[in-house]
């Protein structure tokens, strides 16, 4: 048994995510996460809010609330609707929580005895007409790099640059919308990235076994060079600069920056989870105190990659300190809306909330780990999400535990039936069974979700073709016991398939499971016995409808209300 530490990127608090957020790193990490725990080890599943920095203050701000009352509200929403989706997170913290707050003035004082930072004075942009210095999101203007007219100050949606806001091209306030802007001076702090980029190129190296996508981006970002890096902002909401015996003259009313405090938060909210459960967190994060046997995996969208490949590893290896660092980290691309780009901003795609009013999490789940932005950006059309639905869930799945145990139910009295002896048919669908779950299992082991779910799918389409072969339906006809052993056969593939679908879709999981008396959702190994587990005699149950079929009729509605090819 291994221990194993999971996180996915800390969601921004600014409102429900929307399919893309959730396609790129929550909901690849849970998957994982389930497979993990189902094959018996010892799994901590690690998110959070990121609730500091400028998307936070807008978002409190459009919504005309306090900020620290929208992060409140703002939180239990998001926390709501992971449990929705199946999201097993062992916790789901906050980064505004005192932990993170304590760790992030901690990793700043390591990083100052380190002499890894400096104070200078920068040139920000101030706005006249909102009397206030405009970090990040709170400018915008056309990106230097590819000239997209709505770059975030801190960083291009279109190009994926990291951005310093004085560079973008005509400027404007995103508070006010005012060009009435100037460079002011202002003090800030930086953490001498420069100091340290061999020591960061040299642990980039040592990941021989990470995927190219973060791989590549991590170079890209050492290749262009490693600049030195504000970590605090003039902002009135987040972790102060300044504490008590810690003062530090003329920061007292600034901040950590957001990309500062939020990778933080993994530790953070492992303490959070550690006083709520009366664990131990130390053990899973400090190599001195246990952790050197911790396997630690983070999710991520393509975005949030140079932050964790460049600018966290910068300030734990600067710490100096043996904090536990990411042993794997798997990327993943965009999923897109169409030709264009789901945007929480713009209210453009599906939210976590609205796809749950349409239909139960796992056809969402399925969908987006089957078909989602693995090695290349991948679009969400309904056209497809019906087509593979229909498919997958529909046709093979739930027809496969449909027609089995209504057969079982209507002619052998609901329960599996006893006579006959396995022959070769069986002993053929087994070789192929257990070749197929070693694929699965193999693809999920090298995180790669949308060829495990394909073998998924290889092993459902055996049982449909092993029970069209044994035809039990047939064969009762002319021999009772042969048609037993095809029952009993296909009420055992029931139970492994549910076991199958378990990391993916933990809801129909279980339902599949309950139709045949079984509650075992746990992975299957390469020497469990597979067809002597659900035992003759025992009571099965068809299920009420595992899978609706969508229908012409709701893609035509769901694209008019959601907007879609055009
Ligand atoms: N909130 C960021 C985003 O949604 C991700 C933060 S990940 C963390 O892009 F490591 F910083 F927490
Ligand atoms: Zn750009």
């Amino acid at each position: 048994m291994a221990r194993i530490l999971i996180t996915s990127a800390l969601p921004y608090i600014n409102g429900i995510k929307h399919l893309g957020n959730l396609a790129g790193s929550m909901l690849p990490a849970d998957v994982w996460a389930r497979f993990k725990r189902g094959q018996g080890h010892d799994v901590l599943y690690i998110c959070a809010t990121d609730e500091h920095g400028t998307p936070a203050e807008l978002a409190a701000a459009a919504a005309g609330q306090d900020v620290r009352a929208y992060c409140d509200e703002q939180h239990a929403v998001q926390k709501a609707a992971g449990e929705a989706f199946g999201l097993s997170y062992d916790w789901f913290g906050r980064s505004s929580n005192p932990p993170n707050h304590r760790l992030t003035q901690h990793f700043a004082e390591a990083l100052e005895a380190n002499g890894l930072i400096e104070e200078r004075v920068d040139r920000m942009i101030y706005s006249i007409d909102d009397r206030r210095f405009l970090p990040d999101r709170y400018v915008e203007g056309t990106c230097p790099h590819c000239a997209y007219p709505k770059a975030r100050g801190d960083q291009c949606d279109n190009c994926g640059r990291l951005l310093d806001p004085v560079d973008l091209i005509d400027p404007y306030s995103s508070v006010s919308g005012s060009r009435n802007l100037e460079v002011r001076d202002t003090r800030h702090l930086y953490l001498l990235q420069t100091k340290i980029a061999d020591e960061i190129r040299a642990w980039v190296d040592s990941k021989t076994d990470w995927q190219p996508l973060a791989k590549s981006i991590a170079y890209k970002h050492l290749d262009e060079g490693l600049i030195d890096r504000g970590i605090t902002r003039d902002l009135a909401w987040g972790i102060p600069v300044t504490k008590d015996g810690f003062p530090r003259p003329g920061m007292e009313d600034k901040v950590f920056y957001v990309w500062f405090d939020a990778p933080i938060e993994y530790i953070g909210a492992t303490e959070e989870w550690a006083g709520r459960t009366g664990a131990t967190w130390r053990d899973w994060w400090r190599l001195d105190e246990g952790a050197d046997d911790v396997r630690y995996v983070q999710f991520m969208g393509k975005d949030n990659v140079a932050f964790h490949t460049v600018s966290f590893p910068a300030t734990i290896i600067g710490s100096g300190e043996p904090w536990k660092t990411v042993d794997q980290l798997k990327a993943f691309n965009w999923l897109n809306w169409y030709g264009g780009k789901f945007s929480t901003s713009q209210k453009r795609g599906v939210f976590m909330d609205q796809a749950l009013e349409l239909l139960p999490a796992d056809y969402w789940r399925w969908h987006l780990t089957a078909y989602g932005p693995e090695h290349s950006d991948a679009a969400f059309t309904w056209e497809q999400f019906q087509s593979t639905t229909n498919k997958d869930l529909a046709d093979v799945l739930g027809n496969f535990v449909n027609r089995i145990v209504k057969f079982a139910e209507s002619k052998f009295d609901g329960v599996v039936p006893e006579g006959g002896e396995p022959g070769e048919l069986e002993a053929k669908l087994e070789a192929d069974i257990r070749a197929g779950i070693a694929e699965a299992t193999a693809q999920f082991e090298a995180m790669e979700f949308r060829k495990a779910a394909q073998a998924l799918r290889a092993v459902w389409v055996l049982g449909n073709e092993y029970l069209q072969v044994a035809a039990p339906w047939t064969a009762l006809k002319t021999d009772r016991d042969r048609a037993a052993v095809g029952v009993r056969t296909g009420l055992n593939l029931v139970a492994l398939f549910a076991r199958l679908a378990a990391p993916v879709m933990p809801f129909t999981a279980q339902r599949i499971a309950e139709t045949v008396g079984s509650r075992d959702l746990t992975w299957p190994g390469a020497d469990a016995s597979l067809f002597d587990r659900v035992p003759a005699g025992q009571a099965v149950h068809a299920p009420e409808v595992l899978f609706r079929k969508i229908e012409d009729a709701q893609v035509a509605e769901w694209s008019e209300r959601f907007g879609g090819a055009e």
